[in-house]
């Protein structure tokens, strides 16, 4: 069992990463799937780990039909200040789920992403600011939704949808602005991340919180975290198989001088010992697997 304070330090470590989409021309699935709200007989949402919002289902079904229009001053991926058709993002949550029997510092607030980039922050984070979902880009040539993000000569695609807030400053990094954005899901922590915490040693505490914040929005561990990489854990964790860990930081700080073309970016902005402390978790973690 996880104790709840665990969890209340835990959040302090997570930090939220935009969806990075660039060149993403990725089909999704969004089709088949649906809003999961598990519902009692009384009609009383349940538990938060059993919401997830499908955001172009939700659409067609009308419910973004009267969005306000806002002004974020300084946009991080436009990088100038723009004007969106949105809606409240706490509203919004609170048509799907009883946000009052929720513990928002319990709660992660996941994002997926088209090309599988999933960031994820406490609901408390985001209940605390001026949170909107974006529908379109009111700055868009008339009869588009929206237009594509420029950035150093790369594209983003920053359709269907994209979080943004009015009240928070780009300098605040714990707030990342994911765009791209597929699906929005509330999951109680506890739940998120019973498979990949390091209930039983806390010297590992360090490296699971450096690895949720630079690699887990790419990479599972044990089928929890990003889908833009591969899975690292389960069923062989890649400290089983690469010849060693100064390979595997060398690798993380160069990727494309292990492989030709490689699509993970090089990780630069950690220190050595940084990576130490992620490599020892990922040893760790070889020794803790759970089939995701
Ligand atoms: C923006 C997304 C992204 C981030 C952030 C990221 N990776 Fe990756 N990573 C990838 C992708 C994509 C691949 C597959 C690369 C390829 O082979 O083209 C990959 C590959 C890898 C591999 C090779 C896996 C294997 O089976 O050989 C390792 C190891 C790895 N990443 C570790 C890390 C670690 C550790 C971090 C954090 C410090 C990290 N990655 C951050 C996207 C990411």
């Amino acid at each position: 069992m996880i104790k709840r304070a665990h969890f209340s330090a835990l959040c302090l470590f997570l930090t939220l990463s935009g969806c990075q989409s660039a060149s993403n021309n990725q089909s999704n699935s969004l089709t088949d799937s649906t809003v999961n709200v598990n519902a009692d007989i009384n009609g009383t949402v349940l538990a938060a780990d059993s919401l997830t919002l499908d955001l172009a289902k939700l659409k067609v079904d009308g419910a973004f039909a009267s969005p306000q229009t806002i002004r974020v001053a300084d946009d991080p991926v436009f990088h100038s200040a723009k004007t969106y058709r949105a809606l409240p993002l706490r509203a919004l949550l609170e048509k799907y789920t009883t946000l009052k029997t929720l513990d928002p510092a319990q709660t992660q607030i996941v994002f997926e992403c088209e090309d599988g980039y999933s960031p994820s922050m406490p609901l408390s984070m985001v209940l605390d600011k001026k949170a909107y979902l974006a529908v379109s880009d009111a700055d868009a040539p008339t009869g588009q939704d929206w237009v594509v993000a420029k950035k150093n000569g790369e594209t983003k695609k920053v359709a269907p949808f994209y979080v943004v807030y009015t009240d928070v400053p780009t300098t605040a990094h714990d707030y990342k602005w994911p765009y791209n954005l597929a699906r929005i899901s509330l999951v109680s922590a506890a739940k998120e991340f019973a498979a990949i915490y390091p209930h039983d040693d806390d010297t590992m505490v360090r490296g699971f919180g450096l690895f949720q914040r630079n690699c887990g929005i790419c990479h599972a561990l044990n089928g929890v975290g990003g889908q833009m990489g591969p899975e690292l854990n389960y069923p062989k964790s890649v400290t089983e198989y690469w010849r060693s860990t100064a390979d595997l930081k060398a690798f993380v700080k160069a990727p494309t001088s292990y492989r030709h073309n490689c699509k993970m970016p090089a990780v630069k902005y950690l220190s050595d010992n940084e990576l130490d402390e992620i490599m020892w978790y990922l040893q760790y973690m070889a020794g803790h697997k759970v089939k995701g």
